[in-house]
């Protein structure tokens, strides 16, 4: 089984790792503060999820970035090439307290997000709902909640989607980054903050 890694503890990123947690997945999650601080958060989620360091995080075979996004180039910094691996970008150019977004300059936000991963195959997903509905069961509306992705690599996004469906929720592609990157971008896509299910 492949294993995980996060690297950012906050709302998305532990609402990930209980998706994570509750299908018994293995995954380091990692913060800027050290494996010490998410000693509570590992305990609470039970024992296929360990904290680590941001590079134990970005070794592994499926990495997961939910950073803040001005705090990206810092998270990501220094990080070695991750040669071909999937990186998923579940980041959003907008931030609290300000809700003003980013400048990208023309560009996607991961597009952006994609030069700070140097070789990294990028899959843009789980950045479109809440933390707290990515938190719950995905089949708690009577179907199976619905998660987009996107990317340019297609065997990457098969392998992502398989991870959506093995944690019970229902993906669907979207397409390149080009297209799909553009709907699910928050702010600016028309599909951010959708909680749609997946009837039969
Ligand atoms: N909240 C939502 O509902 C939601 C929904 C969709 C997408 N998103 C996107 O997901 C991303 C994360 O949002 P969030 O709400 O989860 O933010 P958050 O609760 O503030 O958590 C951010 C996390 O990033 C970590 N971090 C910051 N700088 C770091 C560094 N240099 N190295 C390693 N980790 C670092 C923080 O660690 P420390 O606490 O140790 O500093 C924290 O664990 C954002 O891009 C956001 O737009 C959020």
């Amino acid at each position: 089984m492949q294993t995980i890694g996060i690297i950012g503890a906050g709302a998305i990123g532990s609402a990930f790792a209980k998706a994570i947690a509750n299908k018994g997945i293995r995954a380091v999650i990692a913060n800027s503060r050290g494996p010490e601080s998410l000693k509570e958060l590992v305990r609470e989620l039970g024992p296929s999820i360990k904290a680590g360091t941001k590079e134990e995080a970005a070794a592994q075979d499926i990495v997961l970035v939910a950073v803040n996004w001005s705090k990206l180039p810092r998270a990501l910094a220094g990080l070695p090439d991750f040669k071909g691996r999937i990186v998923i970008d579940a980041n959003n150019p907008i931030e609290a307290p300000l809700f003003k977004p980013a400048e990208l300059h023309g560009r996607l936000s991961t597009e952006v997000f994609s030069d700070m991963v140097p070789g990294a195959r990028v899959v843009k997903a789980f950045n479109h709902l809440q933390a707290e509905l990515l938190a719950q069961d995905p089949s708690s509306d009577g179907g199976k909640r619905i998660l987009f992705y996107s990317g340019d690599h297609d065997q990457s996004k098969a392998v992502v989607n398989g991870l959506i469906d093995q944690l019970g929720f229902f993906g669907i592609d979207l397409g390149p980054v080009s297209i799909g990157g553009k709907l699910a971008q928050f702010p600016g896509g028309s599909l951010p903050a959708l909680n749609l299910v997946k009837m039969g």
